[in-house]
């Protein structure tokens, strides 16, 4: 008795010195990202367009309706709410108010990750009616590309598809289910769970990983399965297997249904069992790539993986949840710390190197992404969160 109690002790006392050390790491992270975020704003501030990336020499600069334009802003607000610093506040309202013509887009369906990572943010922290409008809008721009017959918002305008919905989509669903709550209104929140009932049906195969685009024909059977950013069609592409767990996570917080929740456990345990997931958690671009391990991470996927983890703790077993957070957070111990995270007034002043937006393409391997940073930042506040660590100062 005494003897294990002894462990007992023991083992708190080490578990302890850890959360000490990781809370040590993510205050230096978080030192060198506000450093960054604040450098970013003397370049972002005279550029017209989005500061998506680097490769070492200049920035890869996108239109400003970029289908990443509000990571931005949204980084700028998590770093707010994790710091209390009101300058991340103003430099916030600042980079959102730029993107007011965005919510009237539809020719998009990136409007959740654009409005909802950018004026919900805002929502959050200020409670204010600018945003509100701005994401009310933006369901209803985001509504009107949902084809009834098909079940399914559309994702992209272009391409040789009828009509391609891809993984990444899931994370739009968010928006949806907001302006439902906040309006009263059910239409966005129908819409939401046919996508994701049907997205649940034909994304997926039977050791839960996904296809990146699915097609449709007209009537809502499917015309093709297979890929665009990934390896090959049948292979799994390491950034939608986050969207999916991500995309799941939220929809059961949304709904309550035991089935969003059940599917995203199943994305879960094939992420925690992939054997290509290299020791520190960081994923090489698709886990089927068959040059690992010659070929490029993509800390993005890492980072997305790790907040839809968090929140995943939150509604499962103990045991469960503390497989999760400890994977988790051996994703944000590797990404806080070199070779991952930049040294202050380097990477073109991103917080994280190291994430691949589309090998396929031959496009943006080996690079710092703005969303990395965005989903890196929003674990950093889960992981906070649930261990009581306050970082405010
Ligand atoms: N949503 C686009 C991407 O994940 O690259």
């Amino acid at each position: 008795m005494k003897k294990l109690l002894l462990l007992c002790v023991a083992g708190i006392l080490i578990s302890c010195a850890s959360n000490q050390n990781t809370c040590a790491l993510l205050d230096h992270a978080l030192s060198v990202a506000g450093k960054q975020l604040l450098s970013m704003d003397s370049v972002a501030d005279t550029t017209s367009g989005v500061l998506r990336s680097w490769d070492g020499e200049g920035y890869k600069i996108m239109p400003h309706t970029d289908w990443t334009c509000g990571f931005y802003p949204g980084t700028l607000w998590l770093y707010y709410q994790l710091t209390g610093q009101e300058k991340f506040c103003a430099l916030a309202k600042k980079y959102t108010a730029r993107l007011s013509d965005i919510p009237a887009l539809t020719d998009t369906h990136d409007l959740g990750f654009m409005v909802f990572c950018s004026y919900g943010k805002q929502q959050e922290c200020l409670r204010d009616s600018v945003s509100a409008a701005a994401i009310l809008k933006a369901a209803e721009s985001l509504a009107s590309r949902f084809n009834e017959k098909i079940g399914l918002i559309r994702s992209w305008d272009f391409g040789p598809w009828n009509y391609p919905v891809i993984i990444d989509n899931m994370m739009n669903l968010e928006m949806l289910f907001w302006a439902s709550e906040q309006s009263g209104v059910s239409k966005y929140r129908q819409i939401a769970i046919q996508h994701a009932d049907k997205t649940m049906l034909n994304h997926f195969r039977e050791d839960a990983s996904s296809y990146h685009v699915v097609s449709y024909n007209d009537d809502g059977t499917v015309e093709s399965k297979g890929t665009f950013q990934g390896y090959s069609d049948d292979s799994r592409w390491a950034r939608g297997q986050a969207w999916g767990l991500y995309g799941y996570t939220m929809c059961f917080r949304h709904t309550g249904f035991e089935r969003y929740l059940a599917h995203a456990r199943r994305i879960a345990e094939l992420i925690l069992a992939q054997e290509s997931i290299p020791e520190d958690g960081i994923p090489y671009w698709d886990y089927d790539s068959p040059d690992i391990p010659d070929t490029a991470r993509d800390a993005s996927a890492a980072a997305i993986t790790a907040s839809a983890l968090l929140e995943l703790c939150e509604y499962v077993s103990d045991e469960d949840a503390t497989r999760y957070e400890r994977y988790a957070k051996n994703i944000l111990c590797s990404l806080s710390a070199e070779p991952y995270l930049a040294m202050p007034g380097s990477n073109g002043y991103f917080i994280l190197k190291h994430s691949t937006g589309a090998a396929s393409l031959g496009s943006e391997i080996d690079v710092p992404l703005n969303y990395a940073d965005y989903y890196y930042l929003e674990a950093v506040g889960r992981f906070a969160r649930r261990n009581n660590i306050n970082f405010k100062k």
